[in-house]
């Protein structure tokens, strides 16, 4: 059972670490690639506050279908190049927008969110889908953000199989 009571004294980087160890633990401790992905999404939204939206949209017969999240109902489809996550794919770059409302084309599933972080999933040079962070925050996001969310990235590549989801 997860416990709330680890995380509540930590500062945001000890968080993001141990985001990335009971990632690293659901991983190697379960074979479904669908299990796995849907209880990340867990982990990042019990360790790290502020978030109002999470999870995973991915890449499907040339466009972005919803995949396992946390938070509200949201779009089920994104165009390639559409909003902050169709943006991440057609660049294939980590998109860090402080403020939503000033980002052209941004697409407000959640009326709440305010700042946004987007971190493209690219497997053998093949962006695959993307993991969307959403935050009622401004700024929410820094290079911390962006270091910590790669990093579990790499690791979900290093075990999930994304054409099997
Ligand atoms: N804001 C995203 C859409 C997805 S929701 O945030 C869940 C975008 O502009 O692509």
């Amino acid at each position: 059972m997860f416990k709330l009571e680890a995380i509540k004294d930590m500062n945001e980087e000890q968080r993001l670490k141990y985001m990335l160890i009971l990632s690293k633990g659901q991983l190697s401790s379960e074979k479904d690639d669908l299990a796995n992905i849907s209880n990340i999404t867990g982990i990042i939204n019990a360790c790290i506050d502020n978030l109002n939206w999470t999870g995973f949209y991915l890449l499907r017969d040339g466009e972005l279908v919803l995949g396992p999240f946390q938070g509200l109902p949201a779009c089920n489809r994104i165009a390639l190049g559409e909003g902050v996550c169709g943006s991440a794919v057609s660049t294939g770059e980590i998109q860090l927008i402080p403020d939503v409302h000033l980002f052209p084309g941004h697409i407000a599933c959640d009326s709440a969110s305010n700042s946004e972080l987007v971190i493209p999933i690219i497997k053998k040079n093949k962006v695959l889908g993307v993991l969307d962070l959403d935050s009622p925050l401004k700024e929410r996001f820094s290079s911390l953000h962006i270091e910590y969310f790669s990093q579990l990235v790499d690791t979900l590549n290093e075990y999930i199989d994304w054409d099997r989801i």
